[in-house]
């Protein structure tokens, strides 16, 4: 897969999906060459250009080549200040105050499988999975080292991306940026794509043209976000969802980021991405490394449906892992939106009678069942039953769920502690805060400071201690506000800028030795919703709370969005009430169930307040989910209609059984329309030439047009060819009312 070419200087790596082409230019400078559609064998059939550019840096002069100027040449890591102008990649400040360096080519090895990247989360590939390049660049004047590496994988349109750097001088040095990869592109002729959101309202996606200067997608707050998602893609003006090529980018990273593209003076255009470089400083005593994130390039050749395809991919075989990887994910009731902190083991004993009734696997209870919590003003950090609300303690709740033949979970939000606890009292060093001003709550909560290692070690014990003796079977892990002044009391001045850094080291750590130690536990993490749905997390815990708003209406759109990097397994979504808690809206339940089938399903309102008609409804959903579940979580999955497009009126989704036997399509018409407008849609990924029969069938619940109930032909038990289904379409029967839900289960015969 990776072959260098010693007379050339050429290195070309390559898959089935993608080649990547780098060169050793006079010997040092590492240039960048081509990425796109896979290559037979990269001969330079465009030689770069020597051209005498005016204001553009000569590192050559002195050897009297006028023409030769990293300022315009593409290059793989580019440094600050020094011969080239545009975005670096990285940046240091030398203990005597300079900012120059020259990091020029030294050796290189290649490598099967993939390394680890040490105490970070990164994609995991065995022997026969990978091929690595790790090339070894080292500064002129000996005060600095970069090993860059490329991993390129057997089974998806990967390459991924990271970079070690060192202090091989004598003195101590600061880095003030350390990107994970930077990338030149020949044209600028590019839309950008990136997820913008918010709380509730995370992944909405985004496409903009490319215009000149300096355009930013990142998060300064400490965790990946809700306002930002770690995702960027460059497409090509004319590349829609199915063609055309689309370059995506994503990290294994959870805290702050930064991709950030300059398109400039001579009509190229600069992709830089890794952690957000402000307020980054890391302190590099002689010796001393520093290991970036990993970042993750997918080449699509086929619009954003293969670079979804590349990251599901990747995500599904490469950055999830345990015992929670390929199994189908239980259906759980949680009680956050039934009971909020109102609950007692009476209540719960309900839920999980009821919830065992319905056919539910898994109970859920969330915040408020430690210390003195009634409401969201104390006691985290005080990870322990408050048991004058649970009486009999959490042991009594686990059990009355097992009994049940059900699995229990719990809430927890350890990386935070509140001014009201036994553990601030304990230890009001251990929560990040000024020295100088008073402390800024959100919440009326604090953040602990994870970069120290008792308080991660606090972490893991009084968790695992809590998993051990309750017998927990499932977690969800809450980080409910971001971070603000990261100043750590067990630090030095000149450490100062790596708190925010090593607060997710910490948190890595944390996770590595709880998950290990609880091999069985299913961990679910969740901040505010979405706000930290990052590939870094996810190698973790595999699943994550997609958002807080569980509108079915709003979540058509967060979940395509979120679809475009994450597939559905990783996506938790439930049946919550009507009016909704977010929104207010009234949806149907079947609406409200398809669309929370697309990810791990669960129900998040008072089951117990079911009427008999609606226990007959929520039964079959769950029946029929649990007979799709394989399809739907272990498959693949297509945007067909995105509600991002068009009218914004209608989307559909389809999952595609690992055997390509089942397929199960999804369409949701948002707002009934006035006019007879009937509109097909299009599956994809079927066999052309096989027969596929309509075993199943659900439209939508309402009324068409003479008021009888629906009247549409219905499709079921008719077969047709993969070509017709796939080039005639589908066309949902109409029908007279707001946010309908549809569904087929298409079984090749
Ligand atoms: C925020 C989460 O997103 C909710 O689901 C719930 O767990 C609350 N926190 C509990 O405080």
């Amino acid at each position: 897969m990776i072959t260098f070419d010693k007379e050339t200087g050429i290195f070309h790596l390559k898959n089935d999906r993608y080649s990547y082409v780098l060169q050793i230019a006079k010997g040092k400078y590492l240039l960048h060459r081509y990425w796109g559609k896979p290559l037979r064998a990269f001969r330079d059939s465009r030689p770069l250009q020597a051209l005498d550019r005016a204001f553009s840096p000569q590192p050559e002069a002195e050897r009297g080549e006028r023409t030769f100027s990293l300022d315009v040449l593409p290059q793989e890591y580019p440094a600050a200040g020094h011969v080239d102008y545009r975005i670096p990649a990285y940046s240091v400040r030398l203990s005597d105050g300079t900012t120059s360096t020259e990091l020029r080519y030294a050796t290189h090895r290649i490598e099967k499988g993939k390394p680890r990247l040490l105490g970070l989360p990164s994609a995991l590939a065995e022997e026969t999975e990978a091929e690595t390049l790790v090339i070894r660049l080292e500064d002129t004047a000996g005060v600095l080292a970069a090993e860059l590496s490329y991993s390129v994988f057997a089974d998806s349109a990967i390459l991924a991306r990271s970079v070690r750097l060192e202090n091989t001088g004598k003195e101590p040095l600061d880095l003030t940026g350390a990107a994970s990869f930077a990338l030149d592109f020949p044209e600028q002729d590019y839309d950008h794509v990136a997820l913008f959101g918010g709380h509730a309202s995370e992944r909405n996606v985004e496409r903009m043209p490319v215009t000149h200067g300096v355009y930013s997608v990142e998060s300064r707050r400490g965790a990946s976000s809700h306002q930002a998602s770690p995702f960027f893609a460059l497409a090509r003006k004319t590349a829609d969802e199915r063609q055309g090529e689309v370059f995506g980018f994503s990290l294994v990273w959870s805290g702050e980021f930064a991709f950030r593209t300059e398109a400039e003076q001579f009509g190229t255009l600069r992709l830089v991405g890794g952690i957000n470089p402000e307020g980054f400083r890391w302190h590099l005593a002689p010796g001393e490394t520093f290991q970036t994130p990993e970042a993750l390039l997918a080449y699509s050749s086929e619009g954003f449906d293969g670079m979804s395809q590349a990251f599901h991919t990747v995500v599904r075989h490469h950055i999830l892992r345990g015992s929670w990887r390929d199994r189908g994910r239980p259906i759980l009731v949680n009680n956050w939106e039934a009971t909020y902190f109102d609950f007692d083991a009476e209540k719960l004993d309900h839920l999980a009678e009821c919830a065992k009734n319905l056919g539910i696997e898994l109970m859920v209870l969330d915040d408020g069942w430690f210390g003195k919590r009634n409401d969201d003003n104390s006691s985290l950090g005080d990870w322990v039953c408050n048991e004058s609300k649970l009486a009999g303690g959490l042991k009594a709740v686990a059990e009355s769920a097992h009994r049940r033949g059900l699995k229990f979970g719990l809430w927890f939000e350890p990386e935070m502690v509140s001014t009201e606890s036994d553990l601030y009292r304990a230890h009001p060093d251990w929560a990040l805060r000024s020295p100088h001003y008073p402390m800024t709550f959100g919440r009326n909560q604090l953040v602990l400071d994870l970069s120290r290692r008792e308080v991660c070690d606090y972490i893991v014990e009084s968790v695992s201690k809590v998993l051990t003796e309750s017998g927990v079977d499932y977690v969800k892990w809450d980080f409910n506000r971001h971070l603000t002044d990261a100043f750590s009391a067990a630090l030095p001045p000149e450490r100062q800028g790596e708190v925010k850094t090593r607060f997710y080291y910490g948190l890595y750590d944390v996770l590595e030795r709880l998950t290990s130690r609880h091999p069985e536990v299913l961990f679910e993490s969740c901040s505010g919703g979405g706000g930290r749905f990052d590939l870094g997390i996810l190698h973790y815990m595999p699943q994550t709370w997609t958002s807080d708003d569980t509108d079915a209406i709003e979540r058509l759109k967060i979940q395509t969005g979120t679809s475009m990097v994450f597939p559905p397994i990783t996506m938790g979504a439930h049946v919550s009430v009507v009016p909704n808690h977010q929104v207010g809206r009234v949806t149907p339940m079947q609406t409200r169930a398809f669309c929370a089938m697309m990810g791990c399903y669960g129900y998040e309102l008072d089951i117990t307040r079911f009427t008999e008609e609606e226990q007959a409804e929520v039964r079959a959903h769950i029946a029929l989910y649990k007979r799709l579940r394989k399809t739907m979580q272990l498959g693949t999955f297509h945007r067909l209609v995105s509600p991002f497009e068009g009218s914004g009126n209608e989307t559909a989704w389809e999952f595609v059984s690992a055997d390509g036997r089942e397929v199960v399509l999804l369409y949701f018409k948002t707002l009934a329309t006035p006019k007879t407008e009937l509109r097909r849609f299009f599956p994809v990924g079927l066999a052309a030439d096989a027969e596929y029969e309509v075993a199943e069938y659900y439209p939508a619940k309402g009324l068409s047009h003479d008021g009888a109930g629906n009247k549409g032909t219905s499709l079921k038990g008719c077969a047709f060819y993969g070509d017709e289904l796939m080039q005639s379409g589908i066309e949902p029967e109409k029908i007279d009312t707001d946010f309908a839900a549809y569904l087929w289960v298409l079984r090749r015969k």
